[in-house]
């Protein structure tokens, strides 16, 4: 007998009337029009049934701090450093831990099931990293967090944080951050990227460094990051996260970087909801997007995947753990409005992540974990358009989230009825 049957699904590569079966946590198989008997049974009535969303760039140890101990008033990343900065001495690991695991509880509802977050290491009592390796051992169950030793304040402008974040892995935090734009110089910059890559490359570490992560057309950080992942053999094993600076830059300039990037196998995480607020603050008119060159990294064969980045924190006022209103914001940054294009854009917050973050058994296949979503949609792009309802959300097969189907009731003279949003 199978764990779970479902009957009649949309998937997201455009087969429809698939049926999908459970069992022991995996899928053992898809096919159209299966018969089995099973504990389970769900018509999916021709909706998209989805592997779980995966956001690959994160910050869990700020996330709902927002307004403590006080708003960012100028907007910027700068300031949103500064902020939490002030806040960091008051944090207990209690008031880490709460946040962290009220955030996952939105995540599960969201059908939002493996996160990657970076966790500050500046602090020499790694105060945050204690706090989410005990979060992530609470919500193995239902959760896959991967964490990010951070050296927000900068491994060399910072005392000590080489150190720290040693300490930070040996304790058990899986990957090497980096934030070689907040150092003093380009050249150390270009300096701890050499020594992070060093690091993983010596504990078989995977890396994924925040990267200009500015407006500055002049920062080089990424052509050092492909560079460095080539020298060492890590193809594959690199995320370069944000890199908005390449918004800027000449485009003489990129059209060597990218072959670069894609020849040292890095991957990409746009996080398109904190881009388009943070960079360009110091634009008057034009105001720049500072969204990294998404369709033109995908066109190279690059993986790129949208992060959601801040959920209610020092950097970003909004957020409720929806990896769709991330995929739809780096739509219209991207203006990827073909239908190519708008699939990408869902890749980008399921596949694309779960490629860069290195999960096993992920997807839609027989063999695969039973981490599913039902959406209230046909398709990929009617999900996104919509931020569809995650009717049902299954986690090794487990229902461990479910929401009321979303519709509007109308009372217009002389003919009520119904809508959905759904053509
Ligand atoms: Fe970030």
């Amino acid at each position: 007998m199978l764990d779970l049957l479902l009957l009649n699904a949309s998937l997201p590569d455009g087969r429809t009337g698939m049926s999908v079966a459970v069992q022991d946590g995996r899928i053992v198989q898809v096919a159209p029009g299966l018969q089995a008997p099973a504990v389970e049974t769900v018509d999916a009535q021709g909706q998209l049934l989805s592997a779980a969303f995966v956001d690959a760039h994160f910050h869990m140890d700020s996330a709902l701090s927002y307004g403590q101990p006080r708003v960012n008033a100028s907007g910027t990343l700068l300031e949103g450093i500064a902020l939490w900065g002030e806040l960091k001495p008051q944090l207990t690991q209690e008031h880490v831990m709460n946040r962290a695991l009220a955030y996952c509880d939105w995540a599960v509802a969201r059908g939002l099931l493996a996160i990657r977050s970076h966790v500050d290491v500046s602090d020499p009592s790694l105060l945050a990293v204690q706090a989410l390796l005990e979060v992530k051992r609470r919500v193995a169950p239902y959760l896959d967090l991967q964490l990010v030793a951070f050296p927000q304040d900068g491994l060399l402008r910072s005392p000590g944080a080489l150190d720290n974040l040693r300490r930070a892995l040996a304790l058990g935090v899986d990957v090497v951050g980096g934030i070689p734009h907040f150092e003093r110089t380009m050249a150390q910059g270009a300096e701890s990227v050499r020594l992070l890559c060093e690091l993983a490359a010596e504990q078989g570490r995977l890396i994924d460094m925040h990267c200009d992560e500015s407006d500055d057309p002049l920062s080089r950080h990424v052509e050092v990051l492909a560079s460095e992942t080539q020298r060492l053999g890590l193809q594959g094993r690199v995320t370069g996260s944000h890199l908005t600076s390449m918004h800027s830059m000449d485009n003489y300039y990129v059209s060597k970087l990218i072959p670069l990037m894609a020849e040292a196998g890095l991957g990409v995480v746009a996080n398109p909801l904190i881009n388009i607020t943070l960079q360009g603050r110091h634009d008057s008119y034009p105001k720049r997007r500072g969204m990294t060159r998404v369709p033109e990294l995908l066109a190279a064969g690059i993986t790129v995947a949208f992060g959601h980045d801040c959920v209610m924190d020092p950097w970003y006022p909004l957020g409720s753990a929806d990896l769709l209103e991330a995929a739809h914001m780096g739509l219209h940054v991207a203006q990827m409005t073909g239908q190519a294009a708008m699939r990408q854009c869902y890749d980008a917050v399921t596949t694309n992540p779960a490629r860069l973050l290195h999960l096993e058994r992920y997807g839609l296949e027989a063999g695969c974990n039973a981490d599913l979503v039902l959406l209230q949609a046909r398709d990929p792009v009617e999900a996104i358009r919509l931020r569809a309802t995650r009717l049902k959300v299954w986690r090794r097969g487990r229902l461990v989230a479910e929401t009321a189907p979303s519709s509007a009731r109308l009372h217009l003279p002389g003919r009520p009825g119904q809508v959905d949003f759904r053509t």
